[in-house]
């Protein structure tokens, strides 16, 4: 079980997960009740389960048939100690194999919206209609329930939809609560939590700034803290966070690496030192950067020439701070779900520039390693970063050489910079930031003719590229109205210096990737 979780949560849910890709979305709908949760192995020993003393246990999905050789199955136990428990799936699935009730292996499988028919009274359709549409992605199915247990719903292909021992507490659900496709899942959720489990919802941005402030100062004492700030939001909330708990023991060290977008490295230094006051050391790098990127083009080395020489920075600066002994990360939870899984070398390939300087021996504070994203925002909004802040946008830590194809060079960084801010003015104009993953420009290395007045022209190419995703693993383009995209061609190329052409990337990921390098 990982270390330093928050320990002054009052009510803890544990997701047990067998496997599902569906297990991280749970966990989500879960935080957004307000009730603080987290993903252990399913063979975690109920010793150690109930040591926690969690207020209710989740069973997850997962691919397997409880019949499989070698099927995951948490320790029987479990159902034993008074704690409610809801099984989804394949949870439910072996929640009725393990107390005795049938399980049949599927024949025909049932897969996507399904109605489902409420036949008998439970809390967890309290406020629901009884005809509801739920999704379904399943092969066996619950046939009896086990004894003790009642069934609530069923669809036509499943008999037991739902089941319930309401004297032990005991649920289960075959569909899947947790994804947009069952409209009302949300409701089923929260029904179990605060109904059956009676919890009310004590993990707000709030209370997590409190309990992350004990433990910031429990694992520092009076110890120095470095931490690297970049703009984006994780960094920019660990550093508000850990400047709230230790105030000056705390040094952010913020390295303009050249690439960043129009205004940003002000805005950095505005925030952090200005407003925070929080002690921050600056490094023009520009230069640096600069040079060791003349002439080279490929995609590849751009990353890696940008990451080793961010490292190299960050150090020498960082080494320079008297007595540090810790490094503020900006880790999240997804992050710390995928590594403690098998996949994990499938998720991040990407150089995150920020990495940790490995000489230098520095223990790791990461304060945010429980919050997902949409946390995170809700905790920088509470220590009060500016908006623009809290809601801006993926960047990639490369920065703007990734969006030049072609050499960067200082000139076109300058157009990169101006394009693109037009672009985001006018996305943003348009009520749109919010709802785009990302909305930006990149410099194509192509010039065209054009005709300018009376004159000949012969100039550069901006690419619009905007676009809407989930968890970016795939990504759609985005259909911006044609006014919007009318106003950034016509500002563009009327507004930015050697630029008569303006064009829109209409490729969704895969096969194109959201950036162009
Ligand atoms: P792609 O281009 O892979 O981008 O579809 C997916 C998301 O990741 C961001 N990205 C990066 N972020 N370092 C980062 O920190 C990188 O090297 C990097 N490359 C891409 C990209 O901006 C998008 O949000």
């Amino acid at each position: 079980m990982p270390e330093n979780k928050p320990s002054s949560i009052e009510e803890l849910v544990l997701i047990l997960d067998f496997g599902a890709q569906y297990t991280q979305l749970i966990a989500r709908r879960v935080r957004e009740c307000h009730v603080y949760c987290e993903i252990i192995p399913f063979d975690t020993p109920v010793t150690e389960i109930t040591a926690r003393a969690p207020k209710a246990i989740i069973l997850s999905g997962g691919p397997s048939s409880v019949y499989d050789d070698g099927a995951p199955r948490c320790d029987q136990a479990i159902y034993d100690r008074g704690v409610p428990i809801l099984g989804i799936c394949y949870g439910t699935q072996l929640m009725a194999y393990q107390l005795g009730g049938k399980v049949t292996p599927g024949q025909e499988k049932e897969f996507g919206r399904t109605d489902l028919v409420v036949v008998d009274h439970s809390s967890l359709f309290a406020g629901l209609d009884r005809d509801l549409v739920c999704w379904m992605s399943h092969g066996d199915l619950v046939e009896t329930p086990p004894p003790g247990f009642v069934t609530t719903a069923r669809t036509a292909g499943t008999p037991v939809a739902t089941m319930e021992n309401r004297a032990r507490k005991l649920f289960g659900v075959q569909f899947h609560p947790e994804v947009v496709h069952t409209p009302w899942g949300a409701e089923i959720l929260r029904n179990f939590l605060y109904r059956e489990c009676g919890l009310v919802g004590l993990w707000t941005a709030a209370s997590f700034i409190d309990s992350a402030v004990r433990e910031i100062r429990a694992q520092v004492g009076d110890g120095k803290v470095v931490c690297g700030v970049s703009g984006g939001i994780d960094s920019a909330c660990v550093a508000a966070l850990l400047h709230k708990a230790i105030g000056d023991q705390l040094t952010c060290i913020f390295v303009n690496h050249g690439l960043l977008r129009l205004n940003e490295a002000e805005k950095v230094r505005e925030t952090f030192a200005n407003h925070f006051k929080i002690k921050l050391v600056y490094v023009d790098a520009e230069d640096r950067f600069l040079a060791r990127l003349a002439g080279v083009t490929d995609p590849e080395t751009k990353r890696k020439i940008i990451g080793e020489e961010f490292v190299r920075v960050f150090e020498e600066h960082a080494s320079q701070i008297e007595g540090a002994r810790f490094l503020g990360q900006g880790t999240l939870y997804p992050d710390v779900i995928e590594s403690g899984t098998k996949n994990a070398a499938v998720i991040k390939s990407h150089h995150n520039v920020g990495g940790l300087p490995e000489d230098m021996n520095l223990e790791v504070v990461e304060p945010v390693r429980w919050l997902f994203k949409d946390e995170v925002r809700a905790v920088a909004a509470e220590l009060g970063l500016p908006e623009d802040m809290v809601w801006r946008q993926p960047f990639p830590g490369p920065g703007l050489a990734i969006r030049i194809v072609g050499e960067v060079t200082r000139e076109r960084l300058d157009t990169l910079r101006h394009a693109d801010d037009i672009v985001v003015q006018e996305i943003k104009r348009a009520g749109l930031y919010r709802e785009l993953w990302m909305g930006f420009a990149i410099l194509a290395p192509i010039r065209s003719v054009g005709v300018m007045g009376d004159q000949r022209t012969y100039d550069d190419t901006i690419v619009v590229r905007a676009i809407t995703s989930q968890d970016a693993m795939t990504a759609d383009w985005a259909k911006l109205p044609y006014e919007v995209l009318e106003r950034i061609s016509n500002r563009v190329i009327n507004e930015v210096p050697g630029v008569n052409r303006v064009v829109y990337d209409i490729s969704s990921k895969p096969p194109a990737t959201m950036e162009w390098e």
